[in-house]
């Protein structure tokens, strides 16, 4: 069958292929320790399934507003008020089923064939995808352990065109788990605003899990003409062990822009599940404690881990400041982030994610949404790999 070229254009995850390969293997009997995760090992809180179990007795079964319901655009807007000193009106939010679809619609919404996206690399895998399927191009910005994973102003502006239309900004960062500091931001803010035309994409996916006392700071929170510039994504997935549940928004500095995403969505999706907007509620306006927890759990592993990894002379190690994820540098293997990816789960029966798809050969991507036993496991059979093999 005839495909269009523009789905052609779109590699398949790698990152969904490797879980595959390695659930094979587990179906075999063998014994896989996953580090591929890209959600939180926890379960959803319960407080939180109460909501939603409640919503569904009392017939919440319906369509909502394709938008979502505005008991939970505003407790969004509150949220944005409480954790970002951010005024936004529920117009101006759009949830979709999740911070993925979001960010789709927003770029559906924003970008005429041509158009340039920034993106520092390494990269959401997802992120230059979508932008092909659009038809807009992905402009990337190489950084390295150097800069922390993190662009300076001097390559944003090397970056810009007049064909630059939107700036991707994802802090906490996966994979890298890079937290731009408030001071790097409005730098950065320096350069944008020599250029009126350039947008930001903040997705702000892993804010709760930011480590060693520093506190989440969106660029759209440090300056009045860049907020009016930024749309700003966020999501329950990662905050409140609620991947299944599919909830994510964007928050519009333009009621037009609002107004398209859901135009979009309208004929797409229509509105997230209905029942799940209300446990969504519940996670927003009483899940700081929970999703506290959490972050403490996920701090402790990192530490751990990247204690242990330690002992593998090969592998070195950068503190991430957030997120799950710890981002590798394996060039001194001699071998592709793929190949160390590949002997890992064919030797040592560890699945990791090689840094291809992230925009690095020279990295590979280790999820702690495991327990601290799997953590203690998994980097003994990776030294054990790597100690035959130097
Ligand atoms: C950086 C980043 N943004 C967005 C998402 C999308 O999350 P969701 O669609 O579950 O809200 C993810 C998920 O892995 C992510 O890592």
């Amino acid at each position: 069958m005839e495909l269009s070229t523009k789905i052609l254009a779109v590699k398949p995850s790698v990152t969904l292929a490797i879980a595959a390969k390695a659930r094979e293997m587990k179906s075999q009997g063998i014994d896989v320790i996953s580090l591929s995760a890209g959600e939180p090992d926890f379960d959803t809180p319960d407080f939180i399934k109460e909501s939603a179990v409640e919503a569904l007795r009392k017939g919440q079964t319906k369509y909502t507003p394709v938008s979502g319901t505005l008991e939970l655009r505003q407790a969004i807007c509150r949220k944005l008020k409480r954790d970002q000193g951010l005024d936004f009106s529920p117009d101006q939010i759009v949830v979709g089923t999740g911070a993925k679809h979001a960010i789709f619609n927003v770029l559906f919404a924003l970008l005429n064939p041509g158009d340039e996206v920034l993106i520092p690399s390494p990269y959401w895998l997802s992120y230059p995808e979508m932008v092909t399927v659009i038809g807009g191009v992905s402009v990337f910005l190489p950084t390295c352990e150097s800069t922390g994973f993190k662009i300076t102003p001097a390559m944003l502006e090397k970056a810009i065109t007049p064909k630059s239309k939107v700036l991707i900004l994802n802090s906490p960062s996966n994979p890298t788990g890079a937290v731009y500091s408030r001071e790097e931001l409005l730098a950065l803010i320096q350069v944008m605003k020599k250029y009126p035309r350039l947008l930001v994409l903040s997705d702000e996916i892993y804010e709760k899990l930011i480590f060693d006392g520093q506190k989440h700071c969106s660029i759209a929170q440090l300056d009045s003409e860049i907020a009016k510039r930024t749309i700003v994504v966020n999501g329950h997935s990662k905050a409140y062990a609620m991947t299944g549940w599919r909830l994510g928004y964007a928050a519009c500095p333009d009621k037009a822009l609002a107004k398209a995403v859901e135009s979009i969505q309208s004929h797409s999706t229509s509105n997230p599940v209905s029942f799940t907007q209300a446990g969504g509620v519940a996670a927003l306006d009483r899940g700081e404690a929970e999703a506290g927890k959490m972050k403490d759990v996920f701090e402790k592993r990192r530490d751990l881990f990247l204690s242990l990894l330690e002992k593998i002379d090969c592998f070195t190690t950068t503190k991430p400041g957030g997120a799950f994820y710890l981002f590798v540098n394996i060039k001194k293997t001699g071998l592709s982030a793929f190949e160390v990816s590949k002997r890992l789960l064919e030797e040592a029966h560890v699945a990791v994610i090689p840094g291809e798809p992230f925009g690095s050969a020279e990295h590979i991507r280790l999820s702690y949404a495991v327990s601290e036993k799997e953590i203690y496991s998994a980097v003994e059979r990776m030294a054990n790999c790597f100690k035959q093999k130097k």
